[in-house]
């Protein structure tokens, strides 16, 4: 067993206040740790007495952004893409001041975490939209440690470059690894086809995705997977690029590694309409968390990542060479990818396009996936059984919660300190990665020890069903994780109260 150096952390801050000294001109995330006795909040939001405050500052504005030689203009924060990785400990009063420089009204949502309603950001629903040219200060107290992550929750700016990681260390780390990186995955078009507005009118008119023969021929891709599987589709949006932490297969990012270290990775899915296939060629992955919660180690290939879903991996590294790790767009051929070089290693890299043979071996499937720490509170009968009916019309371009087109549908209600049931079933061609804030839930896998997770993937012509504790007051989004449905109607308020 390794002792854990929590290595990139302190390189990250090294780093910060080596650019703060410099440039400037960019405004990147402080992270100046201070220690506030409380009553210093600015938010009214209730900085524990002698928790640690942990501050971020996010500017929301128009940025021109580097894609591997070609210049696009987008939205993002600090004036990169993706946003500054936001760190803390659990039990930390994370304390973020949001600047608006865009041309219209945002906020910023924190993906996972089951925080107090009112520092939830979604517009309209727990607050409203920071407008132009004004600040909002988001302060709660870290509950829970794992991998997650932050987004403006705004109309279709997600699709835009306004996400990124957000990290929580556990108050004593249980893996060793000698190592960590995060990986962002996201899908890309702004600035290259028109905006996401742009790819909006498009869906909504009926017209033919731009390159969409890509996405036909991909099907073929997908044949390893046998001619049934639930997990071919079609997406309705193909991206031009696949980014890995703001960066196209043409000009990867990468990851070095000395033979013998264990590597920690956290993947996140910030696309906006993209599923990847995620694998590291010349090396398998033991899965050890979903959604930032712990679960039983299982080794495989392959992983599926929804949109807004995470899975942290270990790895060891034991093959010296370059390595590449794809992110595969399904129902394309598309891939992303960033690269595993060991030190010292002169191989050169695999071509951009390289799909690794490990993306047709094992994949993770929830069904092999166990919660470490189950819910106790779920027991086999829930006091409230909720059918989630999933579906469109691709014609008129909507998207239906129980055949209703939010924001044309009420709340769904829900008693507080109860155990609910929702049973989805999708009727459509579409997979639909739901996710639900303010709580965890436990999907049910058949093991009777399925994962706790805030985001799952309800596949065509499936049904699914998943349990929740409602402990935590108010009116919570809930909604499908692709930007182009939830912003066209799936999308419901659930009122715990
Ligand atoms: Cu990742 Cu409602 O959000
Ligand atoms: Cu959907």
């Amino acid at each position: 067993m390794r002792p854990h150096t929590p290595r990139s952390e302190l390189t990250r801050r090294e780093f910060l206040g080596l650019t703060s000294l410099g440039a400037g001109a960019v405004l990147l995330g402080s992270c100046g740790f201070r220690g506030v006795r409380g009553g210093d909040s600015t938010t009214g939001a209730s900085g524990r007495t002698g928790s640690r405050v942990v501050r971020y500052d996010l500017e929301a504005a128009p940025v021109g952004f580097g894609l591997g030689g070609r210049k696009v203009s987008t939205w993002g924060y600090n004036g990169g893409v993706p946003g500054p990785e936001i760190r803390a400990k659990e039990g930390d009063t994370l304390r973020v001041v949001v600047k608006n420089r865009l041309p219209e009204g945002t906020t910023v949502h924190w993906h996972g975490l089951p925080v107090a309603n009112s520092m939830d950001g979604v517009p309209e629903v727990t607050q409203n939209a920071i407008e132009p040219g004004t600040q909002f200060t988001y302060e709660f107290e870290v509950p829970v440690s794992g991998t997650y992550w932050y987004h403006s929750h705004a109309g279709l700016q997600l699709d835009r470059g306004l996400y990124g990681a957000l990290i929580v260390e556990p108050k004593k780390e249980p893996l060793s690894y000698d190592k960590e990186f995060t990986l962002v995955l996201d899908d890309w078009l702004d600035g290259i086809n028109g905006t996401p507005g742009d790819e909006m009118r498009r869906l909504k008119s009926g017209s033919p995705a731009m390159g969409n023969m890509d996405g036909m021929s991909g099907m073929g891709g997908m044949s390893e997977m046998g001619g049934e599987d639930p997990r071919q589709w079609s997406p309705d949006v193909v991206y031009p690029y696949h980014l890995v932490n703001g960066k196209p297969a043409e000009d990867p990012k990468e990851l070095e590694v000395k033979r013998g270290e264990k590597v920690r990775i956290r993947f996140v899915n910030a696309a906006g309409a993209s599923i990847y296939r995620v694998a590291l060629a010349g090396h398998n992955m033991t899965v050890t968390h979903t959604d930032g919660q712990p679960v039983e180690p299982v080794e495989v290939d392959a992983l599926r990542i929804g949109m807004g879903e995470r899975y942290d991996v270990l790895v060891d590294a034991a093959a010296p060479g370059v390595w590449q790790l794809a992110a595969q767009a399904e129902g394309t051929e598309k891939v992303g990818r960033a690269l595993l070089r060991y030190r010292g290693s002169t191989a050169s890299a695999p071509p951009a396009d390289h799909r690794p043979s490990e993306l047709g071996k094992r994949l993770l499937l929830y069904g092999m996936i166990e919660a470490k720490t189950p819910d106790a509170r779920l027991h086999s009968d829930p006091d409230q059984t909720m059918p989630v009916k999933l579906s469109g019309d691709e014609k008129k371009y909507v998207w239906m919660i129980n055949d209703e087109v939010y924001p044309g549908a009420g709340p769904i209600s829900v008693k507080e300190n109860e155990h609910i049931r929702f049973e989805f079933t999708n009727t459509g061609m579409m997979p639909h990665p739901m996710h639900l804030h303010g709580h965890f839930f436990q999907v049910e896998n058949g093991t009777g020890r399925g994962p706790m997770k805030d985001t799952v993937i309800v596949d065509p012509m499936q049904k699914l069903t998943v349990d929740w504790y409602s402990d935590n007051p108010g009116g919570w989004a809930f909604h499908c994780h692709n930007e182009y449905h939830m912003d066209r109607g799936m999308f419901r308020v659930v009122k715990v109260a």
